[in-house]
């Protein structure tokens, strides 16, 4: 299999009338490397991946394969291999030949074409001898699923595009498939662009993460990066970072932001924020922590907050817990070592200043009080 060493993808910027579904996209993809485009329904993820297919026509921007220009190269001659979202098997086809169809133009022998049908089912785990025969209708979801794989992969493309591939399976089949890829990619090094709305999928197997926003790019990093440096509170808020809870600046003491809630509790929150920000006492900021760092019988060295508890959830291994807080924000808490039982009431809880993110107000992306909607409930 041919490996490419560098894709430039430089301001690929598309139009649907007066929608700019994709604008001044920018990203370098290293060869090998398995990068995952995230982003609610609708940024732009499927544009992306089309334009980069070659199904779709630019209306701007180019595209760089090793030094080459190849925007101007229709689809079939990229090289490029993709798994559609809805997998688009040829029904009326039997495994083998849904897997074969796209080989019987390339001028190999039929042995040929049989051990390489063979070797891309094996990928996949789908033995040819039980499964050759059937139709697409005649397999389960996730043997659907890697039949779609194994007939892409079975074209060796030099890149493999994959759109939303787990979606439609059931969650123990989407992590069972999910380790699936991510073992194929290791055995394969295919340098892969992967689509998907789901941030632990994106986290667990990628090597880059481009988080999307209306049709373009709001952040890049390592898993690691996205996670733990969230540049925008609307990338926290895809990470998990649900608890948001708009604050004043109170002043700022070296290497911390002090910040002041509507009802006067001041927090710690350090200053680490990526670039650099110039607010003033009085700006109106929101902070931001995920659910699993705010943390019950608190440290003295942490930020200290109190609430009522207001609902707790078994989710398996933690409890959730809603606390509201004085006046009316309500923030969640995973706590894994306590029973609820154990839970006094106002529950005290504390984060670390480095676990507090501040970010500035995004009038696009206002603040919504984590499980708004959940009714009133009472603790045993
Ligand atoms: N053929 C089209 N004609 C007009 N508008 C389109 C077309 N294809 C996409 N769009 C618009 O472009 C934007 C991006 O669509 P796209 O399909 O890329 O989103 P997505 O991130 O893949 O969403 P999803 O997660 O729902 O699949 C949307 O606003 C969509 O309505
Ligand atoms: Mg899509």
């Amino acid at each position: 299999m041919e490996k490419i060493s560098k894709l430039v993808l430089q301001g690929l910027t598309r139009s649907f009338g007066t929608t700019q579904a994709l604008y001044d996209f920018n990203l370098e993809i290293t060869g090998g490397a398995f990068v995952s485009l995230l982003g609610p329904s609708g940024c732009g993820k499927t544009t992306a991946l089309n334009c980069v297919a070659g199904l779709l026509d630019l209306t701007d921007g180019s595209i760089i394969l090793d030094g080459k220009p190849i925007h101007h190269i229709p689809a079939e001659k990229r090289g490029f291999g993709m798994v559609f979202q809805n997998y688009a098997l040829f029904p009326h086809l039997t495994v083998f030949k849904n897997v074969s169809y796209g080989l019987e133009n390339r001028r190999m022998s039929k042995a040929a074409i049989e051990q390489r049908v063979r070797w891309a089912l094996d990928l996949v785990h789908l033995d040819l001898e039980d499964f050759g025969h059937r139709f697409p209708a005649q397999l389960s979801g996730g043997q659907q699923q890697r039949l779609a794989i194994a007939r892409t992969i079975a074209l060796e493309p030099h890149l493999l595009l994959l759109d939303e591939p787990l979606s439609n399976l059931d969650t123990k089949l989407r992590n069972e498939m999910r380790i699936e890829i991510k073992a194929l990619h290791q055995q394969l090094g295919l340098t892969t662009i992967y689509v998907t709305h789901d941030q632990s999928e994106a986290m667990s197997l990628s090597d880059v993460v481009v988080v999307m926003r209306t049709g373009h790019i709001e952040q890049v990093g390592t898993p690691q990066e996205i996670y733990n440096c969230p540049n925008s509170s609307y990338v926290a808020d895809f990470m998990g970072y649900s608890n948001r809870i708009p604050v004043q600046i109170a002043g700022r003491d070296s290497s911390e932001w002090m910040v002041k809630t509507d009802t006067g509790v001041m927090l710690r929150a350090s200053s680490n924020f990526v670039g650099s920000v110039d607010w003033k006492e009085g700006d109106h900021v929101v902070a931001v922590a995920r659910p699993d760092d705010l943390l019950a019988d608190p440290l003295p060295t942490m930020n200290h907050m109190s609430g009522t508890v207001h609902l707790v959830d078994y989710v398996g291994k933690s409890f959730e817990i809603l606390v509201r807080l004085e006046g009316a924000e309500t923030l969640q808490l995973l706590v894994s070592s306590q029973t609820p039982t154990d839970l006094e009431q106002p529950l005290r809880f504390g984060i670390r200043p480095n676990r507090l993110l501040l970010f500035p107000v995004d009038a696009a992306h206002p603040i919504t009080r984590p499980r708004a909607k959940l009714r009133e409930a009472s603790i045993r």
